[in-house]
């Protein structure tokens, strides 16, 4: 029998989320669905129909700003916990580098990483450049709230930026979903808050070497308890 396949073969899972984590992630990722649908609605007339679930079009705008002051804080969250992970180092450079080797998933070329490779950091560091930018402008054309504490140029000049944050935000999500599932095994990550002992050997190696040596295997290394998914 195929090892991959012999359910008597224990695996390894090492914890890379915790459960507070995960809500926390959770959360984020829905309101930004929610913000990117009704945003479109407000932005195109030919995206109108998304403001269908949001109950038509006043709703949609009333709801819309408060959606984006609840996503900050609670990407703020996540980012001040993340931070560490997120720093950059020589590694990266050397990793981003070697673009074909990762491309072709020739792992044997490219350098050992910690618990996030150059891709993942550049999108945390554009949504923590993004997000910011999001909320200022975002407030600078709540009218309701603060309509007159502006001029109309200083909330066309807001509204601008803020369709170009957003745009640019809602590409780096789509780049961030599509690495999740292009590299196998990640998903598990967020969903269980465990990845594989083999995922974190082959993409995360320095991390996982971090992991054991900090003495957490006892607490963090589950041996044959799930054998779905990868
Ligand atoms: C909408 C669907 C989304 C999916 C399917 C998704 C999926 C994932 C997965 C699988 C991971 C774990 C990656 C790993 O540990 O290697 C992750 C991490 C992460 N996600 Fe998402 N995500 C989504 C939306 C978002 C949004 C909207 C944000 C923020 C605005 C976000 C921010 C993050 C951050 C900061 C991390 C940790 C990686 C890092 O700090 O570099 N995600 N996501």
């Amino acid at each position: 029998m195929d090892a991959g396949t012999d359910r008597t073969t224990p695996r390894l899972y090492v914890p890379r989320y915790t459960a507070l984590q995960r809500v926390n992630h959770w959360i984020t990722a829905i309101l930004f669905v929610l913000l990117t649908l009704s945003g479109l609605a407000m932005y195109y007339p030919w995206l109108y129909f998304l403001s269908a679930p949001f109950g038509g079009g006043p709703p949609t705008r009333a709801v819309h700003p408060w959606l984006g002051v609840a996503l900050a804080v609670c990407f703020f969250a996540l980012a001040i916990q993340f931070l560490r992970n997120n720093l950059w180092n020589r590694d990266d450079i050397r990793w981003a580098s070697r673009f074909k080797s990762i491309m072709f998933n020739e792992h044997e070329n490219l350098p050992e990483l910690g618990k996030y490779n150059a891709g993942q950091k550049a999108v945390y560091w554009l949504q923590l450049l993004l997000v910011p930018i999001l909320l200022v402008t975002g407030l600078i054309i709540w009218q309701v709230y603060f309509g007159r504490l502006t001029t109309i140029e200083t909330q066309r000049v807001a509204l601008l930026i803020h369709a170009l944050a957003a745009s640019i935000a809602i590409t780096v999500i789509i780049i961030h979903i599509y690495a999740g599932i292009w590299i196998k095994g990640t998903g598990r990550a967020m969903t269980r808050g465990t990845v594989s002992g083999g995922w974190a050997y082959l993409h995360h190696r320095k991390w996982l070497r971090e992991t054991l040596a900090r003495g957490d295997q006892g607490r963090t290394v589950k041996a044959g308890s799930a054998y779905g998914g990868e």
